[in-house]
């Protein structure tokens, strides 16, 4: 095999497995054992993607930082949900970000983000599908969530829990695939949310460049001074 047919081959076999994760159907004992096979590979195989998602939500958080927080960037406290290896958090700390915490569903995907050392702390089997109950509110000033409101990973209401960790004026900067925004209603969600005092969607990036295949809408939230207290029961 030829240099050029390996490469096809390699990216093939990537873009297999980028798709494969999107059929886990949010189970999160799936989702733990995909990640833990997937976890050595995975910078490799996004990269032949061309995966530029954590680079935008990085650039974008840098930006709401310089537009809208008064203190240096040294000192906002940033939650990484669903923080994967750490390729967000590596472009954070590219950007002059000293604060990060990550957590993620997949132990040998936090113990990767470890291995980083540009975070302040990362826990693993936190599920987002469910109340981060070792995360106080009010606790960030952004929280950043790249790669996950994707099929077969966190349903929309996770956003709620987001709202919840992040102070109130902070921001929460999100990825959504395009695919994944069409099939779950996202934006409804988001209207939940705002109706419900929780959240109101500040900017949003439309079909900017995510993966080779496929383009992302990049949200950013903003959580209201007097954000509502959730009330909802979620499983
Ligand atoms: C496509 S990767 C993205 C990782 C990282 N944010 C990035 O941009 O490279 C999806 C990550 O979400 C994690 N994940 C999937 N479902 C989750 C859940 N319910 N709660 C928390 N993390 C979850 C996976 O373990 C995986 O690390």
């Amino acid at each position: 095999m030829n240099t050029l047919d390996q490469r096809t081959t390699l990216e093939q076999a990537a873009r297999k497995r980028i798709k494969d994760s999107h059929a886990l159907d949010s189970d999160a004992d799936r989702l733990s054992h995909f990640y833990r096979e997937w976890a050595s590979s995975y910078d490799l195989d996004v990269d032949r993607d061309g995966y530029c998602g954590p680079m935008i939500v990085a650039e974008l958080a840098g930006a709401v930082q310089t537009a809208y927080l008064a203190r240096q960037r040294a000192a906002i406290s940033i939650l990484d949900a669903g923080c994967g290896t750490g390729l967000l958090g590596v472009q954070l700390d590219r950007l002059g970000f000293r604060l990060i915490d990550g957590f993620d569903l997949s132990e040998e995907m936090a113990e990767k983000a470890r291995e980083t050392r540009v975070y302040r702390h990362v826990q693993g089997n936190v599920d987002l599908n469910r109340p981060l109950s070792d995360y106080s509110s009010t606790s960030y000033d952004i929280a950043v969530c790249c790669g996950v409101f994707t099929l077969g990973h966190v349903r929309p209401d996770g956003l709620r829990e987001l709202a919840r960790v992040t102070r109130p004026k902070g921001f929460i900067i999100a990825s959504t695939r395009k695919s994944y925004a069409e099939v779950t209603s996202f934006e409804d969600e988001v209207r939940r949310l705002q109706d419900a005092g929780i959240l109101v969607p500040a900017q949003r990036l439309n079909d900017g460049r995510y993966v080779a295949e496929e383009d992302a809408h990049y949200w950013v939230f903003q959580v209201p001074e007097k954000a509502n207290a959730p009330t909802e029961e979620r499983p």
